[in-house]
């Protein structure tokens, strides 16, 4: 029995496609050694076919490592088309326009002697779609993404943390790829107690001399939900700095109308309660939205309905931003001020047609 063909299956059934073929490689190893000879060539053949990118990722299979926990600091993934949509305000997305349309021109700018913009800080708040985004940029310019476990990467030994960082970008600069330095605050840790003073400047030392030294041909992306923790001398590295923010009106509509396409619904024709749904979505997060419908989409489901209803994602609304204050009553309201109607709420919250007109009465004469 081969360990690595359960980590095969492993790998295979996360769509890990960089790991099977790692695995495999050993597998066909060990196979050869073994004096099972044609089987093991059969597997090189079909590494070898499976993707015009294998040797490429050669040069990645060796990751660095932290010294004293020997974990793993990178994560790399080949971008892969997926279904996922993206939507940002119209001004972000033309910034992201740019960003890769001075990427992709790079040769013709560096000609002209302008020198190229490589490196991306994105902030904003959580679920904003930060590392969405960096996902995206390593598919649009198929590019491998390495994603930098900067957790990992802070060590508790003097020294270590700006060892570490110079080992990551060492890697990076084996090939074309994106740096993605996610959570960039975590490097902030290192302001504690914990290290002494001379730690923090050598780690951002070690940051800036490596962010400098960065081949053009790659790019540096970082990103924060606290971008008020960063070294001054590590924000202006950056020439595009993006916030993320939470949507606006006209983006939340775009959101709202993709995630309510989840399933068949009844209420997507209806311009009334789109616009309700964007009201009633109003400061919450792509993420948020996205989750909300597909709890709502979840239950339909479960109570079997063949649809989304329009009563159970405005529930979902109400569970999402009340979490502390939920009680039948506030549902009630909250439904009934959310263009649902007696009935739909008596049917998704179980209750008799009584109590629900009891609310509705009592709700309306407060009006
Ligand atoms: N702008 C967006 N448009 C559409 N979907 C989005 C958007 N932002 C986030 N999402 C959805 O929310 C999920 C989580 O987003 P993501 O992890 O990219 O957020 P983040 O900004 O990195 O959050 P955090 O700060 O917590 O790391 C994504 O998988 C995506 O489906
Ligand atoms: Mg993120």
């Amino acid at each position: 029995m081969y360990p690595e063909l359960l980590k095969i299956i492993d790998a295979g059934l996360k769509n890990d496609s960089q790991k099977v073929r790692n695995y495999s490689t050993k597998l066909a190893d060990y196979l050869e050694v073994n004096g099972e000879t044609t089987i093991s060539k059969k597997i090189f053949k079909l590494i070898k076919k499976s993707t015009t990118r294998t040797a490429e990722l050669d040069s990645l299979t060796a990751k660095p490592f932290d010294g004293e926990t020997h974990v793993e600091t990178v994560d790399i993934s080949i971008p892969v088309e997926t279904s996922e949509e993206l939507f940002f305000n119209k001004f972000i997305e033309k910034e992201i326009e740019e960003f890769l349309n001075s990427y992709e021109k790079r040769d013709l700018l560096l000609k002209k002697g302008i020198e190229t913009n490589n490196r991306l800080l994105l902030y904003g708040k959580p679920g904003t779609g930060k590392t969405s985004l960096a996902r995206f940029i390593s598919l649009q310019t198929n590019l491998p993404l390495i994603t930098a476990r900067l957790d990992g990467v802070v060590s508790s030994l003097l020294g270590s943390t700006a060892k570490n960082i110079r080992k990551v970008f060492e890697y990076a600069a084996k090939q074309p790829c994106i740096l993605f330095l996610d959570e960039f605050d975590v490097l902030a840790k290192i302001r504690d107690d914990q290290h002494e003073l001379g730690e923090l400047k050598r780690v951002v030392n070690s940051l800036i001399q490596n962010i400098d030294d960065f081949p053009s041909d790659s790019i540096i992306i970082a990103a924060t939900n606290h971008p008020k923790l960063l070294d001054s001398a590590i924000w202006r590295r950056f020439d595009t700095k993006l916030e993320l923010d939470i949507p606006n009106k006209e983006v939340r509509k775009e959101i709202v109308e993709h995630f309510s396409n989840i399933m068949d619904n009844n209420f997507s024709s209806d311009s009334k309660k789109i616009r309700q749904l964007v009201r009633a979505t109003d400061n919450l997060s792509p993420d948020a939205i996205k989750s909300i419908f597909n709890i709502a989409a979840k239950n339909c489901i479960l109570k079997g309905q063949d649809k989304l209803l329009y009563s159970q994602v405005i529930l979902e609304i109400f569970i999402y931003i009340t979490p502390e204050n939920y009680s039948e009553k506030n549902a009630i309201k909250f439904m009934i001020n959310n263009l649902v109607s007696q009935r739909e709420i008596s049917e998704s919250l179980s209750l008799s047609m009584r109590r629900v007109r009891s609310v509705y009465k009592e709700v309306k004469s407060n009006e």
